[in-house]
C-alpha cells in the first residue's frame, strides 16, 4: 500500500520537470491528483498517460479565480482536498543587479514575484477551506536560492527567501488543523523558463546552462539530480500518517547545505 493512499492532491506547474515528477510519483503511491498548469499542452500528455487518477485545469497561478477553480474542480471530482502543492515557478537566468537595466527589473519582479510567491499565496488561499476540513498539508516548491545567494540572480533568490517566510507565516495561521512546510530542492535540468518582460520566456534552464555540471562540482553529494529524485521528500510531508507533528519546516533537499568537498579525496 502507497503512503498516499486515497488522499487528493492538487499540484500547481504540474505539466513537465519536479511538477511531472511529482504527480507520477504519488499516483504511484495510492493518491488522485489535480494538474494545474498553464500549457494546455503539457497537461494533456499527463492526463493521457494516467487517465481517471489525474484531472487538469489549465490556467495562470497568478489568477485568483483560477487558483479559485482548480480547488473547486478537485473537491468536485475526488470529493476532499488533503494537500496543495504550489510548485509553478520562473528562473531569472542568473540576471543580476548591475547588469539588468531599472525598467527590466521593474517588470521582471512584478513577473516573477507573481508566480513564485504570489501564486502560492493564492493556491493556499483558495485551498486553505478544504485543507481546515481535511486536516491537511500545504507543500510548498523553494530552492537552494531559499537559503544562499547564486542560486540565480536578486529577483530569484529574494522570491525563494520570501516562500520560506510564506511556510512560517500560513503553519503559524493555519495551525492546528493545517500543517505548511516546503521542499528546497536543488538544481536540475527540466523545462523551466524565466519571464518573458526579460526575454527569458522560451529559453530552457539546460540550455543557457550548465545545470548538470554545477551540480556534479558544486554540490556536496556530486550529483546531477533528475526531477524524480527529489520527489520522496514531497511524499513525506504530504503523508498524514508519516509527518503528522512536521510544520513550518523546509527539507533542504538541495546538496548545498554544506560545501562541496573536492571530487578526489585529498585533491
Ligand atoms: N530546475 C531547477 O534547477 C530548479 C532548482 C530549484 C528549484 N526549482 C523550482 O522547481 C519548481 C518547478 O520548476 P521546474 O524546474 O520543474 O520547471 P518546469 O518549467 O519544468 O516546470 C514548471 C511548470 O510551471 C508552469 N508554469 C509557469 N508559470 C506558470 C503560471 N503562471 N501559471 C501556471 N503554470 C505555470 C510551466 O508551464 C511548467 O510546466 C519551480 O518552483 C522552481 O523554482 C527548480
Amino acid at each position: 500500500m502507497g503512503w498516499l493512499e486515497g488522499q487528493a492532491v492538487l499540484v500547481t506547474g504540474a505539466g513537465s520537470g519536479l511538477g511531472r515528477a511529482i504527480v507520477d510519483r504519488f499516483v504511484a503511491e495510492g493518491a488522485r491528483v489535480l494538474a494545474f498548469d498553464r500549457s494546455a499542452e503539457k497537461l494533456t500528455a499527463v492526463k493521457a498517460e494516467h487517465a481517471a487518477a489525474v484531472e487538469v485545469v489549465a490556467g495562470d497561478v497568478r489568477s485568483p479565480h483560477d487558483n479559485q477553480h482548480a480547488v473547486e474542480t478537485a473537491v468536485e471530482a475526488f470529493g476532499r482536498l488533503d494537500t496543495f502543492i504550489g510548485n509553478a515557478g520562473l528562473w531569472d537566468f542568473n540576471g543580476s543587479l548591475l547588469d539588468t537595466p531599472a525598467d527590466r527589473l521593474d517588470q521582471g519582479f512584478d513577473e516573477l514575484f507573481g508566480v513564485n510567491v504570489k501564486g502560492y499565496l493564492l493556491g493556499a488561499k483558495a485551498a486553505a477551506p478544504a485543507l481546515r476540513e481535511s486536516g491537511g498539508s500545504v507543500v510548498l516548491t523553494l530552492s537552494n536560492a531559499a537559503f544562499f545567494p547564486a542560486g540565480g540572480g536578486p529577483l530569484y533568490v529574494a522570491s525563494k527567501h520570501a516562500g520560506v517566510g510564506l511556510v512560517r507565516q500560513l503553519a503559524y495561521e493555519l495551525a492546528p488543523e493545517v500543517r505548511v512546510n516546503a521542499v528546497a530542492p536543488g538544481g536540475m535540468d527540466t523545462d523551466l523558463r524565466g519571464p518573458e518582460s526579460l526575454g527569458l520566456a522560451t529559453t530552457r534552464i539546460g540550455q543557457a546552462f550548465p545545470i548538470n555540471d554545477v551540480m556534479r562540482q558544486a554540490s556536496a553529494l556530486h550529483i546531477a539530480p533528475g526531477a524524480e529524485d527529489y520527489v520522496g521528500a514531497y511524499v513525506l510531508l504530504a503523508a498524514k500518517a508519516q509527518s503528522s507533528t512536521i510544520t513550518g519546516a523546509v527539507i533542504d533537499a538541495s546538496g548545498f547545505g554544506t560545501p562541496a568537498r573536492p571530487a578526489t579525496p585529498g585533491a
